[in-house]
């Protein structure tokens, strides 16, 4: 890319979205003149130098050499599927959301042990479908209660995070708390065009606070003598995204599900979640990123908004302990985050920006979309087919997919009509 006009691009952009700048953490570069030149590790070249011209040296040798950089030097390597995984259906209703939803409980444990971290599944899918559908999965902020006011969800426990570097503690979710993230969800919106959604509570899976490995499914894995994974194992991250491949692992047994047509979907650390899990899970037939910002995809290169330093020091659980080595030194990293979006191809992917959400740096998000295209091409695909960042609300639907809306971090109900058209000009009718 031609480094110049995109500056020059940049500075447009940034008086686009001078305004809502000041909502934002404080202390981060938010001024496109600020950001450094950079240029991005290549996708197409072999560790020993020879260049990938064609999809079957991608597919065999490159995809390869790209994933183990992201497992030894970001999220860390996870481990297989558990042994003694089980599968328990805790609730049936035929006749959930006034008749229009089959809903559905399962309990996804992971170990023998009684006292093990065990994931809590709530799936809906669509009332009198005749055959099995396409599913969206992602993981929740809140508890499953907190998806859909639907008073028949099961009221678990929830994790609050922790402040000032004390740990977390554990609560049982409240009633009024029902449905408290219903608009994150479109449960209904996605229903009615023909998809089941199945989600989890992420911290089911591990609690979101640093000291939470003793709660963590990481501490089933843990080598004889360990206290702590090493320092190119997973963090959280790489937990959640485990978590994510052992739902998948059910909506296979379940035939009502049409597993070959599962879109991986998560918001903010858990948009970043379902770009590592579809990376590493190629049964994962679509991604879907929203707001996901740094360590998801947005290039670290650029340093606008959050820092590779920021994510270490704010989450220290996130990350391998090896992405540390990148603090303030992104220039030296072997990865940027193009190269997570086309550990997807050539699955679609979808990244989505929100304007006021310079944290995440949308820009940051589209040109890694961008520059994942190559692969895309080269697997015989298309990718975003632009380097000029669209005005907001004109999604690009190749299969690279973008957009960018107006509003803050979050995700909304045009960003839910936006994964719904895209799954269905590439998912629906495959
Ligand atoms: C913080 C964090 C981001 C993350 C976001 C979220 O803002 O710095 O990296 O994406 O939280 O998950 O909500």
């Amino acid at each position: 890319m031609n480094l110049r006009a995109e500056v020059a691009g940049c500075l447009v952009f940034a008086a686009l979205l001078a305004g809502p700048a000041a909502a934002q953490p404080a202390g981060a570069n938010y001024d496109e003149a600020k950001v450094p030149n950079y240029l991005l590790p290549g996708l197409l070249k072999l560790k020993n130098g020879e260049p990938v011209k064609d999809a079957a040296t991608w597919n065999r040798r490159r995809r390869q050499e790209v994933l183990a950089l992201f497992q030894e030097h970001v999220y860390g390597r996870s481990p297989g599927r558990p042994r003694h995984m089980r599968f328990e259906l805790t609730s049936l209703e035929k006749q959930a959301l006034g008749g229009k939803a089959v809903r559905k409980e399962v309990t996804v444990r992971f170990s023998d042990k009684p006292d093990a971290p065990a994931m809590h599944l709530l799936i809906y899918l669509p009332a009198g479908a005749a055959r099995p559908v396409p599913v969206f999965l992602g993981l929740n902020f809140g508890g499953n209660h907190a998806v859909n006011a639907d008073p028949g969800i099961r009221l678990g426990e929830v994790w609050t995070r922790g402040e000032a570097g004390k740990p977390g503690v554990k609560r049982p979710a409240t009633v009024e708390s029902r449905g408290s993230a219903s608009g994150r969800w479109q449960v209904e919106k996605v229903l009615e065009k023909g998809y089941g959604l199945a989600t989890g509570y992420y911290c089911d899976i591990e609690p979101d606070f640093d000291g939470g490995l003793p709660y963590s499914v990481r501490s089933l894995f843990l080598r004889a003598g360990r206290k702590a994974p090493e320092a190119d194992e997973w963090g959280a991250i790489g937990a959640w995204a485990w978590g994510l491949s052992r739902a998948l692992d059910y909506l296979e047994t379940d035939r009502d599900v049409d597993a070959g047509k599962v879109a991986v979907m998560g918001h903010s650390r858990l948009g970043k979640t379902a770009l590592w899990a579809a990376a590493q899970d190629t049964r994962f037939a679509m991604v879907i990123s929203n707001d996901s910002g740094e360590g998801g995809a947005a290039l670290s290169r650029r340093r606008f908004g959050e820092t590779i330093r920021d994510l270490n020091t704010r989450f220290p659980h996130w990350f391998c302990l090896n992405y540390r080595k990148y603090n303030d030194r992104e220039d030296e990293a072997p990865f940027d985050q193009h190269m997570l979006i086309a550990l997807a191809a050539p699955r679609p992917v979808y990244v989505a920006s929100a304007q006021e959400d310079l944290w995440a740096d949308p820009r940051g998000e589209f040109l890694a979309a961008v520059n994942a295209g190559p692969v895309f091409e080269l697997l015989g695909k298309q990718g975003l087919g632009t380097d000029q960042m669209p005005p907001v609300h004109q999604p690009i639907m190749n299969s690279v997919g973008y957009h960018i809306r107006a509003g803050k971090h979050d995700v909304t109900a045009y960003d839910w009509d936006q994964f719904l058209a895209f799954a269905d000009k590439h998912l629906k009718g495959r």
